[in-house]
């Protein structure tokens, strides 16, 4: 039994982050390691995963080679992290790619299928994998979507960037219909939505092409995935509520990063 009055006699939670080599992902595993939980962070490379595991000089992140687009590896991933870790508590579903701002007849067709098979498929597999694993472990867990330009549903549709808003758009739809199919399970799904940063998933895509207006105001909304990352860690940690989504650019970090524009550091988009 969990003693409450002393912290340090609770078993650390285990956290297992797919697209945990770069950006949010691997600044999550930092800041989520930093709070006491046992981290797993993946990526298609099993030794670019190793290598950012071991980068953090933690123990207790492990890195594991998993293509969130084969469901084989998913199987993989979290098998590694129980075999290391005893159990899964949080599944952060991160794992993501940008394509180039073009319009649909200049894509390649592998473009597409790799946006949707990473953002969309990638993301319910993972979820897929986590409630089988979930559901039959004591004390269930929590299965987080990073979300992304498309999620909300008050946001206008934006020309350049139709496929990756449709996974964004169709993986959030999805995501709230498992909360509501499986509240009460113990197991309960959360959103990130972490506003914008400046990592390879927009600089290596949109972000190049992008009119200089946008890429000016995305400099002055923008932040680092490490300052989003720390902000968010210890709400994953903290989150209750079924359907718990933490939103990074709320209006009031949007007013003040107006307000503050001529202070403050732009963000290199
Ligand atoms: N940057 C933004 O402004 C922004 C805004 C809103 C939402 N997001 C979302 O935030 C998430 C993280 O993106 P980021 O901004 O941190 O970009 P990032 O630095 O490019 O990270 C993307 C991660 O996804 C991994 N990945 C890509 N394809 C994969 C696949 N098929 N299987 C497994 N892993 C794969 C990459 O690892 P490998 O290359 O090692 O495979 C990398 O670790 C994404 O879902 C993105 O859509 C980003």
């Amino acid at each position: 039994m969990t003693d409450r009055r002393n912290p340090a006699a609770r078993p650390a939670p285990v956290v297992v982050i797919t697209g945990g080599t770069s950006g949010l992902g691997r600044a999550l595993a930092r800041e989520l390691a930093a709070r006491g939980a046992a981290v797993v962070l993946s990526g298609r490379s099993a030794q670019k995963a190793e290598e950012a595991a071991s980068a953090l000089g933690e123990a207790r992140i492990l890195g594991v080679g998993c293509d969130v687009r084969r469901a084989p590896e998913i199987d993989a991933l979290w098998e590694a992290a129980v075999a290391r870790f005893g159990r899964v508590d949080h599944w952060i579903n991160n794992a993501g790619i940008g394509h180039a701002h073009r319009r649909l007849d200049d894509l390649d067709p592998e473009q597409v299928d790799a946006v949707l098979g990473t953002n969309l498929t990638g993301a319910l597999t993972g979820a897929r994998r986590a409630l089988q694993g979930m559901l039959t472990q004591p004390g269930g867990g929590r299965i987080w979507l990073t979300e992304g330009l498309g999620s909300s549903r008050l946001q206008p549709a934006m020309a350049g960037i139709g496929v990756y808003g449709a996974s964004k758009s169709a993986a959030g739809y999805a995501f709230r219909a498992l909360a509501k199919e499986y509240r009460g399970t113990g197991v309960q799904i959360g959103f990130l939505r972490p506003g914008i940063m400046p990592t390879p998933v927009v600089l290596g895509g949109p972000a190049t092409e992008l009119p200089a207006a946008t890429r000016q105001m995305a400099g002055i909304l923008g932040d680092s995935a490490e300052d989003v990352a720390r902000g968010f860690a210890p709400r994953i940690l903290r989150a209750r509520r079924n359907g718990r989504r933490l939103t990074w650019l709320t209006p009031a970090r949007t007013a003040s990063h107006l307000l503050t524009a001529p202070f403050r550091r732009r963000q290199p988009f």
